[in-house]
């Protein structure tokens, strides 16, 4: 089981300032070499101007730390053993709390109901878990960073 208790410390009251210094400095996590923000980065990475919106601070927390525990819609695939013995394998589009969305060979997307899930296998995310890559303050920083790219926000403002 995946317990962030160590960590806890860094979900809140992190330096905006310093964690947008992380992403776009730093040495050794070396964020915007896979993802953008604000249009500039890599693109190997999910986009992350709209992050705050899409995960809570624990769930960014383990977004960093866990990175394969969880892989951002169209980035990972993973394989599935229903509860019949079939298994699949895909790309995850979309997860909600009543079925998975597959993108496989098939022209149309594999709707799969949790229901009949035996086991599933996230391939590994291609990011790595930043836990040992950077301290726990700079981990905090990020986080107060992330939680605040907010796309609409701006939209709105336009
Ligand atoms: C070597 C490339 C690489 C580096 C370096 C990297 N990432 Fe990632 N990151 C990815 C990939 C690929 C994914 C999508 C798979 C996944 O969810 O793990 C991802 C996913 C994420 C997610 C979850 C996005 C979502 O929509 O669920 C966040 C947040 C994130 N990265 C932030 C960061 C930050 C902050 C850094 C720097 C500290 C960083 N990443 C460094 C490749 C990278």
């Amino acid at each position: 089981m995946f317990s962030a208790n160590p960590f806890q410390e860094t979900l809140y009251g992190g330096n905006w300032w310093a964690g947008r210094s992380v992403i776009n400095n730093n040495p050794t996590a070396q964020c915007v070499r896979c993802h953008s923000v604000n249009g500039s980065g890599g693109e190997v990475g999910p986009k992350l101007d709209n992050i705050g919106n899409v995960l809570d601070r624990q769930q960014l927390l383990e977004a960093l730390i866990e990175p394969s525990k969880r892989l951002a819609p169209g980035y990972g695939s993973i394989t599935i053993t229903l509860k019949d013995g079939q298994k699949v394998q895909g790309v995850l589009i979309e997860e909600n709390n009543k079925e998975i969305l597959l993108r496989t060979s098939e022209a149309e997307p594999l709707r799969i109901p949790l229901m009949r899930i035996a086991q599933r296998e996230n391939s590994m995310s291609a990011m790595p878990a930043m836990s040992r890559m950077i301290s726990r303050r700079e981990l905090r920083d990020l986080i107060q960073y992330l939680g605040s790219l907010r796309n609409k926000v701006r939209i709105i403002e336009g």
